[in-house]
């Protein structure tokens, strides 16, 4: 079994921006580039030409841009000099916005309708239709994946008409939506409709977002209006090239859109069996909400495997998109790791159990007898947190070191377990010690039907079974100090776990309260969930999540 951590640095899957990811189109790879016209300045006109013909309208009906972000900037260039208002649904693309704020033009972004808080909320779009207006539609919608029914969109684009407003539709995606052939308009039809443009890319399914070629079509009056406000030379030669021979192998398209669309549906469904609500899409990404620290872990875990996703979205802060890829199999993997986990291991002191008044007190106790000195429990916490020691003793025995103490460590040991253990005379701290994970935790994770539990910890053999019976509950596998010849951060007793386990049956997790616990986990190549109030101390050490407490587990799993 290998569970080696990845080299962070080798990215495998860009899934974050919705490009052709991993599958670089075929033509691609034969393509040639003429150098001989580059020292002029580039013309469009050819290609538009071309693409006109193809798709039988008239060669002023289409403007090619720099990547569809171009058509966007132009619209909004468009709408500051003349004084039109854009109407613009959300959630939307975050160009849309960012625009907005750059250009601070007159823009009424509609909120989505509570009660389908992702959708596009056609009524107060509606509503707040006006004549001179331009009304945007994402189709399919980015960051959703929503595919507005056709009727509904030649309903909006009929209401436009009548009242004179106009409709810019991003079909960025639509190569990848697969409705029934009918549904869809053709940029012929879209021409004939004479107040819409209609904004597509050579980004997204044909394969270039590096080259920047993108194209808005409709009727020729108001591709005019555009075409006076694009730079003359927006293309460059070698991407017209390249946007030529893509539209000329744009055939090769439909097999990698239909296997994306196939792979969408697989992962929806894989997603949606993992308990997540995943907003159906047509475009080549997903979407689905979760929780503030299920995303924090995901996008870690994911990353850790090389696999970038997206969770910064605009006033979407639970969501997550993720750009489906064409090889599904080690997302799938990497996802297993999250939502099935196979294993969990707790640290046991300051996780599943409260040692403030029983090791803390023990180590001020034997300080004080050997040194007459008291230390602080803020200064045990912060040695402790920082790690590098294997157990109390040692801890003990550095602060007594730091203060001029020459005695042995077995001296150390026997005063601490005196005060712990207690005497014949003397109760130990032992009884001091209060559970920190609630009982509901322990029997949700003991009634997993395939989750192994485990307890790693520094304490000897016998004081893990005192804390176990403290807690009423029996792991499936206990490591002790006594089970290892090397303690924490070595990852000795998680590798003992993880050889009985099988990597391909989902993930390995940690909880621990310590740099030595992250270490220790991260070295293992486990899914460290860190607890405890510094959180950046322990995602510096390779938590891939920081719970404030245990019981916070119970949100991820
Ligand atoms: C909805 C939408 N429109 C337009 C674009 C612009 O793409 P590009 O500028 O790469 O052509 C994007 C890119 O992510 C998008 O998501």
């Amino acid at each position: 079994m290998n569970r080696q951590n990845p080299n962070p640095q080798q990215l495998r899957f860009k899934l974050d921006f919705n490009e052709r990811s991993d599958h670089e189109p075929a033509w691609l790879t034969e393509a040639a580039i003429n150098t001989s016209d580059v020292w002029r300045y580039p013309d469009r006109s050819q290609l538009e030409e071309t693409l006109c013909a193809d798709m039988h309208i008239p060669k002023e009906a289409l403007l090619l841009t720099n990547g569809g972000d171009e058509g966007i900037d132009m619209l909004f260039k468009y709408s500051t000099i003349s004084h039109i208002q854009l109407l613009i649904p959300q959630p939307c693309f975050s160009q849309y916005s960012h625009n907005a704020e750059i250009w601070q033009n007159d823009c009424h972004f509609i909120s989505v309708d509570a009660n389908q808080p992702l959708a596009i909320n056609q009524a107060k779009l509606t509503k707040n239709m006006k004549a001179r207006q331009w009304l945007v539609i994402t189709r399919p919608n980015n960051p959703t994946g929503e595919f507005m029914a056709q009727s509904d969109l030649m309903g909006l684009i009929i209401k436009a008409q009548k009242k004179q407003t106009r409709v810019f539709i991003d079909e960025a995606y639509i190569e990848f939506a697969e409705p029934e052939h009918d549904n869809l308009f053709s940029a012929r039809d879209y021409v004939a409709m004479g107040n819409v443009v209609v904004l597509r890319t050579f980004s997204k399914a044909f394969g270039l977002a590096g080259a920047r070629v993108g194209y808005l079509l409709g009727a020729p009056t108001l591709i005019n209006r555009f075409r006076r406000l694009a730079p003359p030379f927006n293309v460059s030669t070698t991407s017209l090239q390249l946007a030529a021979q893509a539209w000329h192998n744009r055939a090769q398209l439909l097999a990698y859109t239909r296997h994306i669309a196939a792979n969408r549906r697989c992962l929806t469904e894989r997603l949606s069996r993992y308990g997540m609500k995943v907003f159906p899409s047509q475009g080549n990404f997903v979407l689905f909400n979760t929780n503030t620290v299920l995303k924090t872990l995901l996008f870690q875990v994911l990353k850790r495997q090389g696999i970038l996703i997206k969770t910064a979205l605009n006033d979407l802060p639970d969501a997550v998109r993720i750009t489906v890829p064409f090889q599904l199999e080690p997302l799938l993997t990497a996802l297993a790791e999250i939502f099935e986990p196979q294993r969990l291991a707790f640290d046991m002191d300051g996780v599943l159990i409260d040692t403030t008044d029983s090791y803390d007190q023990c180590i001020i106790k034997t300080v004080y007898q050997l040194s007459q000195v008291t230390v602080q429990q803020q200064d045990i916490k912060t040695l402790r947190s920082a790690g590098g020691y294997n157990n109390d003793w040692d801890l003990t025995l550095a602060l007594l070191r730091e203060r001029d103490y020459q005695g042995e460590l077995q001296e150390v040991i026997d005063i601490f377990q005196r005060f712990y253990l207690g005497t014949e005379t003397q109760a130990g701290l032992i009884e001091q010690e209060r559970t920190l994970i609630l009982t509901s935790l322990i029997k949700l994770i003991s009634q997993h039907k395939t989750l192994k539990t485990a307890v790693v910890t520094g304490r000897p053999r016998s004081e893990a079974q005192l804390g176990l019976k403290k807690l009423n509950w029996q792991p499936h596998d206990v490591i002790s100090a006594d089970d290892v010849s090397q303690q924490k951060p070595d990852p000795e007793g998680l590798l003992k776990l993880s050889h009985q386990g099988d990597s391909q049956k989902g993930g390995f997790w940690f909880i621990g309260d310590t740099v030595d616990d992250m270490q220790a986990g991260r070295a293992a190549g486990y899914v460290c969930v860190g607890i405890g109030a510094d959180k950046h101390l322990l995602m510096q050490a390779g938590a891939d999540v920081v719970l404030d407490n245990v019981n916070q587990l119970e949100s991820l799993l």
